[in-house]
């Protein structure tokens, strides 16, 4: 999705615009480009990466400017079609993350008041309504504007001459970063934290008027305060520190992402989240939402909840759920969502709340939108993730799962499926950092396995339970990155139809529970090795049975059923990135895939 950054200060704003846009790249653009105001205000953009435009683009000196990367909806990647966006003269410059739903109608009526639009965008109305408004008050024009304006955003204004920036946001994050005589404002914090660690959240309907000195933030007309927070990542978090790809930088970051986060909470001396509330109203099942890996993620915490509480739970894709389904009495509803902005899961968190269900919202973003909205919020402490491809945030969001079903059995024991399980857990737990690194470490035999397979064009994967979404989560990791077709299944549900494509060009790669799914799966792998299909198995070390069957087996480490989701989630992790990289694909930033999405 887009990203946007304003500096206004004492310093050079072009070089330091740059260098923002260049932190914001992780979330996936077509173009990219700045402005800088000095006694004019001057331009640079085009379809290129940030590096190219920093090359391209002259020298422009100025101490205030904006700047974007755009990931396109209305209009296709262009040099016009790329922020910033200006006004008739050119003295109102504007960029937007967000859509405009009415600008068909503003353009047509701008035009007949004798606007020039140059670019098939939806934001170029905004500069064009502010000209309009403009009486010599850029804030109140700015106002005047947006209450014309059907849609979401977060934006920025620059006008030539004025020493100060005016942001505004509606659905769509927007946050200042507040450095020492100079100010920054950003669609999300990685892209200012080289300058600064100090934070604040616009809210939805807030406006800023931002000078290097001071920031107003103003809501319905009031002038209103906002929580100066301090971020916890630091610079280096957000770099690769010598990986080739941040995608790697964080699949290896597992171990420390699942012992920060368990570490946070089951070591919480202050309660993190109250779930006696749950057991008070008298809530009977459990409903999770997300979309993408996080809906992986619901699902396996689906199975983990009804294991070990005996609670129906129904897992549901957000983007449907606000269509489809309606929320039912007595139902907790927990929302995954690892950017916190993903614009279906915040509108089902406005859903349940509108129909009195209360919410605990699971993400890894301090102060996103979903944090905000939600009653309570629980923070995976997975660190910035900067690959577009989920990695670390899902298994951190699986270390929540867990936690919170060991918690609220805790809290209402009568819960608890089975006594002895609570003791198991609290061991197994404790050891998956050192069986995540010893995945970590059969790092060359995944690669071989890559190798074999990046020749492919079509694969599945299958597996049962609640390996069922790992093999869902392992094909959409492959699928995002290497462009390779993959399909993950339900093991038994191959011969319902999938078999017609099994045969010697469709590899199948079948995660093998050792426990419950044994035998089945087997019969399965049988199944599919008859029909000729190259098979990988992600099993035990030292499975003869399956050594015999497979083409290829990986060995995973031995845990309790309930935790094989992360061993061989990390195992499909390192195989597909191995399997990206042996094709040559921009791993980090695959193609038309955006790190947060902001639109329905
Ligand atoms: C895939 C991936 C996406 C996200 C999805 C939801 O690797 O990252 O499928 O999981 O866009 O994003 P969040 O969790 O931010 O709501």
């Amino acid at each position: 999705m887009c990203g946007i950054i304003g500096y206004i200060g004492n310093k050079q704003a072009q070089p330091i615009l740059l260098n923002c846009l260049g932190r914001l790249e992780y979330r996936g653009y077509d173009s990219c480009g700045v402005a800088v105001s000095n006694s004019s205000i001057e331009v640079y953009k085009d379809v290129v990466r940030v590096g190219a435009l920093r090359k391209a683009s002259p020298r422009i000196k100025g101490t205030i400017g904006i700047g974007h990367t755009r990931w396109a909806t209305y209009g296709e990647p262009s040099q016009v079609n790329a922020h910033p966006h200006c006004d008739c003269h050119g003295s109102i410059a504007v960029v937007h993350n967000g859509i405009i739903n009415n600008f068909q109608r503003l353009k047509h009526q701008l035009i007949s008041e004798g606007h020039n639009f140059v670019s098939e965008t939806d934001t170029e109305v905004i500069p064009h309504l502010i000209e309009k408004y403009y009486r010599g008050n850029l804030e109140e024009a700015v106002e005047a504007a947006l209450r014309d304006v059907d849609g979401s955003y977060a934006l920025i204004v620059l006008r030539v001459g004025e020493p100060r920036l005016v942001a505004a946001r509606k659905d769509s994050p927007l946050i200042i970063g507040i450095g020492d005589r100079e100010n920054f404002i950003a669609s999300d914090v990685p892209a200012m934290l080289d300058y600064t660690d100090r934070v604040m959240y616009l809210e939805d309907g807030d406006i800023g008027v931002v000078t290097p000195n001071s920031i107003k933030v103003r809501s319905d007309g009031m002038e209103v305060t906002r929580e100066e927070h301090k971020i916890s990542w630091s610079v280096a978090d957000a770099q690769k520190a010598g990986y080739e790809h941040f995608m790697l930088k964080e699949i290896h970051e597992q171990p420390k992402v699942i012992r920060d986060t368990l570490g946070e909470y089951v070591q919480a001396t202050e309660p993190v989240v109250d779930l006696a509330v749950m057991r008070d109203e008298g809530i009977e099942s459990m409903l999770i939402l997300a979309c993408g890996s996080s809906y992986y993620a619901a699902v396996v915490g689906k199975y983990i909840v009804e294991e070990l509480l005996g609670i129906p739970v129904r897992a549901e894709l957000a983007s449907e759920f606000n269509y489809f389904s309606r929320p039912l009495a007595r139902t907790g509803a927990i929302v995954i969502t690892q950017s916190g902005e993903t614009a279906d899961t915040l509108k089902a968190i406005k859903r349940l709340k509108e129909v009195g269900c209360p919410v605990l919202a699971i993400t890894n973003v301090v102060g996103s939108t979903a944090s905000r909205i939600a009653d309570q919020t629980i923070y995976t402490r997975a660190g910035p993730e900067i690959s577009v491809a989920a990695t670390k945030s899902f298994t951190a969001q699986l270390m929540v799962l867990y936690w919170l079903a060991l918690s609220y059995s805790q809290v209402d024991i009568k819960r608890l499926t089975d006594i002895r399980r609570l003791a198991d857990m609290i061991m197994g737990l404790r050891q998956l950092p050192s069986k995540v690194q010893q995945v970590l470490d059969n790092e060359g035999k995944i690669m071989e396995c890559a190798d074999y397979l990046s020749a492919y064009e079509d694969m599945f994967f299958i597996g049962r339970g609640i390996n069922f979404p790992v093999a869902l989560e392992g094909a959409l990791k492959l699928k995002e990155i290497s462009y390779i077709h993959a399909e993950g299944y339900a093991a038994g549900e191959l011969k319902h139809g999938p078999f017609a494509l099994l045969g010697s060009d469709t590899p199948v790669i079948a995660i093998v529970d050792p426990d419950s799914t044994y035998e089945a799966m087997l019969t399965n792998i049988r199944e599919v090795q008859t029909r000729r299909s190259p098979l990988i198995a992600l099993a035990e070390d030292g499975d003869e049975a399956i050594g015999e069957l497979a083409d290829f087996v990986i060995t995973v480490p031995r845990v309790d059923a309930i935790f094989s989701p992360v061993v061989n989630l990390v195992t499909l992790q390192l195989l597909a990135y191995h399997t990206a990289k042996k094709k040559g694909c921009p791993i980090d930033f695959p193609r038309n895939l955006a790190k947060s999405v902001t639109v329905e």
